[in-house]
């Protein structure tokens, strides 16, 4: 196999296919930082509508840093896991403090933040300043087991590795934002968990998991 042909195929896919998400139009840290945090552990329909009430009640880090506690948890009512909340604010207080409110882009700052792990880091280092760093996410972990027929644990020690190896050795580094995006957004809506649509697949010549009838069985997830 030749992995550029599988990302390129992936990119080429998420050109004509992506959804038109807002935060996908903007290289603003803060505001990616705002999505990515929002979107943990949360679907992007439901996401959305806290998305622009949070944006648009604290359009930059000076805002919502000056916020106060209940204030944010109230418009974080309805997204469950309180404490992503809590920890919103006390990075924006942060930010506010020891970056003079410009969010950092660099995955190296962006990791000591808190809330914010190797995920979270790289997603807002490449989508707001193109640094190459490969996201991997559910989505990431699915594409990959199923087309390189990897069926390492991936919530094992050594298969995270396995996996952010092999995603670090595939990222485009001429432009990381738009192969991360594509990754992600090609598992979300073709590689699905249930019922992946290989019928309409760009890579399936070169799946693995298609070739051998394996899509239901990867990734594998060891119970914990
Ligand atoms: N889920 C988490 N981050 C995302 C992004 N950037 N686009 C779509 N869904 C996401």
């Amino acid at each position: 196999f030749t992995p550029m042909n599988f990302t390129d195929e992936l990119v080429q896919w998420y050109l004509q296919n992506k959804r038109d998400l807002p935060w996908r139009n903007t290289t603003d840290a803060y505001v990616i930082w705002l999505s990515e945090i929002i979107l943990q552990q949360t679907r992007v329909e439901q996401g959305l509508p806290y998305f622009y009430r949070f944006v648009e009640k604290y359009p930059d880090v000076s805002s919502f840093a000056a916020a106060a506690e209940d204030e944010v948890l109230k418009l974080w009512q309805g997204l469950g896991y309180y404490s992503r909340g809590r920890n919103m604010l006390k990075t924006a207080r942060l930010v506010q403090e020891q970056y003079h409110g410009k969010f950092p882009q660099s995955y190296d700052e962006l990791i000591k933040l808190k809330g914010i792990g190797e995920y979270t880091a790289a997603a807002i280092a490449s989508f707001s300043a193109n640094e190459a760093k490969a996201v991997v996410d559910g989505n990431v972990y699915r594409v990959l087991a199923r087309y390189f027929g990897i069926d390492e644990p991936i919530n094992s020690t050594g298969g995270k590795k396995t996996f952010q190896t092999l995603a670090n050795n595939l990222l485009n580094k001429k432009n990381p934002a738009l192969h991360n995006q594509a990754m992600m957004e090609f598992g979300a809506m073709l590689c699905k968990p249930k019922n992946p649509a290989c019928g309409i697949c760009p890579v399936h010549t070169g799946c693995a998991a298609f070739l051998s009838n394996a899509t239901t069985f990867l990734p594998v997830k060891l119970k914990t």
